[in-house]
């Protein structure tokens, strides 16, 4: 079976097609608009399809729309009812169910001879769990869903059985909502509403949970594995702060405060969830997943074995999970996730011509892992571009800009070239045989950068760049057999430096989406204060200033 999955609802518009039961394409709008999110979280904006990534799905396995068996579209407006039942304050929220409503008609539209029949619905986050589940590495799972909202809950627990096939057990309906909630503080913290958690998150490792009684009176499981949010005057704990603000300890401490009774709610609905199927391994999706610091603790804490959460967490994944669910559901035997390069890549002769065409010195070394290594050694930062693109929001050694972790000054040198705030930490990559010498405690393999890990103390003035204020890092680990490039630059820059760990951020400045094509990795390299860019084999130097 040839299935589209569609995200087009909230934000994070993206494509993802599955043939077959296998994951062939997977790629978010703003990659392609090079707008940031796709789109903000409006129901205004609700119409909008992932139209360029999703037609290039469908070239890149040489697919024509009427080839397609079905189309699933990561919301289901049966589900939904009206914003005042549910405690929304959105007066223009039926907007959204009219559209997703017209949806079949629309997408039908923006790829002419798909009859809109082939388009079917997918619980929002039902295509979350599908994500995790059916994506994971194993058969077999619970899944844990927690996102701001979906038709009319922002959770779901349950189990896929090994054929797939998903039990829920339990919803949380609005107005009760985590991720709400967290985006309500992030907004008070001056931040981003539904884009800037993270950096609540970042902050929350500067400050003591000082408000956590508070907290914990407002936001509480309950016995039958749901929860509930009540409002919190915010007020009461810290000042308003506005964008661009200096932040004081008070926003600190809330920060923490929110954060620590995450972590504390997340472990108690994986352990209820545990305790209800028995379960060893468990599967996470849903905007929350994306927040590393609790997942590690819900891997610590919660009982599992074996904890798995889809790389594209946010709304994004919803494409890939509504494909995955509807493959299953016509007879499809899924397979796991091969890795979150499911993306645009260019050959040889192509990044060669745009090279060309922009008219820039170029050289092409013997091995570009042994040139880039001794750039990083002499401490320069690196635009790397290699093989096909990230989905999700984690630059993972394909769209990466790459720094010496020696130097404490390159944490800010990095945040200087991206615009980030000074607070920001960034992460290192490690090859996974060497990860738990230098990290002493957290999840291992991290290939996806979702979880933190303890900084050995041996090694913390060894890579002060890559350790954040509380001594952690948000490592991916590296395995020889899947990114053989990436493991031959972390071992030359060894050879070169003593280090087997090499900073990796994302390749992008401020406000902008990851660079994608080989057009958006020039001018990321104009505009940036970058010594080396690194296109496929291919090397642009920065000329020295005289
Ligand atoms: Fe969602």
């Amino acid at each position: 079976m040839k299935v589209l999955g569609i995200n087009a609802i909230f934000h994070d518009p993206a494509a993802a097609l599955v043939i077959d039961g296998e994951i062939v394409a997977a790629a978010e709008e703003e990659r392609f608009s090079r707008r940031k999110h796709g789109k903000r979280p409006v129901p205004f904006s609700a119409w909008e399809l992932p139209e360029q990534s999703a037609r290039w799905c469908l070239e890149h396995a040489g697919l024509e729309p009427a080839d397609l068996d079905a189309v699933g579209y990561s919301f289901d407006p049966a589900l939904a009812r009206p914003a005042a039942e549910q405690g929304l304050h959105d007066p223009w929220d039926h907007l959204r169910l009219t559209y997703a409503e017209a949806a079949p008609r629309f997408i039908a539209t923006a790829l002419p001879g798909l009859h809109r029949d082939r388009v079917d619905y997918v619980a929002h986050h039902v295509a979350h769990g599908a994500s995790a589940g059916l994506a994971a590495p194993f058969a077999g799972c619970d899944v844990l869903v927690l996102d701001g909202r979906g038709e009319s809950a922002s959770h779901l627990a349950g189990r896929y059985d090994e054929s797939g096939v998903l039990k829920t057990l339990v919803t949380q309906e609005l107005p009760h909502s985590i991720g709400l909630l967290y985006e309500d503080v992030t907004e008070y913290l001056g931040f981003l509403r539904s884009s800037d958690e993270y950096k609540v998150m970042a902050l929350a490792a500067y400050g003591r949970p000082r408000y956590l009684d508070a907290v914990r009176e407002a936001v509480y499981a309950v016995p039958d594995g749901g929860f509930r949010t009540e409002p919190v005057d915010w007020a009461v704990y810290a000042p308003a702060r506005r964008a661009g603000q200096d932040w004081t300890e008070e926003h600190a401490d809330l920060a923490a405060s929110v954060q620590r009774r995450l972590e504390e709610v997340l472990v108690e609905l994986a352990s209820w969830l545990r305790a209800q199927t028995g379960g060893t391994r468990l599967a996470m999706a849903g905007g929350v997943a994306l927040n590393c610091v609790a997942n590690t603790v819900v891997a610590r804490e919660a009982g599992y074995d074996e904890l798995w959460v889809q790389p594209a967490a946010g709304d994004a994944g919803t494409a890939l999970g509504a494909a995955l669910h509807l493959a299953r559901a016509l007879g499809d035997s899924v397979r796991p996730m091969p890795g979150a390069d499911l993306g645009r890549a260019w050959s040889d002769d192509e990044l060669e011509a745009v090279l060309r065409s922009a008219r820039l010195p170029y050289e092409r070394p013997a091995d570009v892992a042994e040139t880039v290594a001794e750039a990083l050694a002499a401490d320069g930062i690196v635009a790397w571009f290699q093989g096909r693109s990230e989905y999700g929001p984690r630059a993972l050694g394909h769209r990466s800009l790459l720094a010496h972790p020696g130097r404490a000054a390159n944490l800010d040198r990095l945040n200087a070239v991206k615009g980030r705030e000074r607070f920001r930490p960034v992460a290192p990559m490690v090859l996974a045989e060497r990860a738990a010498e230098v990290f002493s405690r957290g999840p291992v393999p991290s290939p996806y950068m979702l979880f933190t890990h303890d900084v050995a103390p041996a090694w913390r003035d060894r890579v002060p760049a890559a350790v954040h204020v509380d001594g952690t890092a948000r490592i991916q680990t590296v395995e020889r057999a899947t990114e053989p490039l990436v493991a031959r630059l972390l071992d030359a820059f060894e050879r070169r430096t003593g280090l087997p760990v090499v900073i990796n951020t994302s390749l992008n400045t401020a406000g902008r989406p990851m660079v994608d094509s080989p057009r958006d990795a020039l001018e990321c390299f104009g505009s940036a204060p970058v010594d080396l860019l690194a296109l496929g084999p291919f090397v642009v130097r920065r000329p020295e200033v005289r």
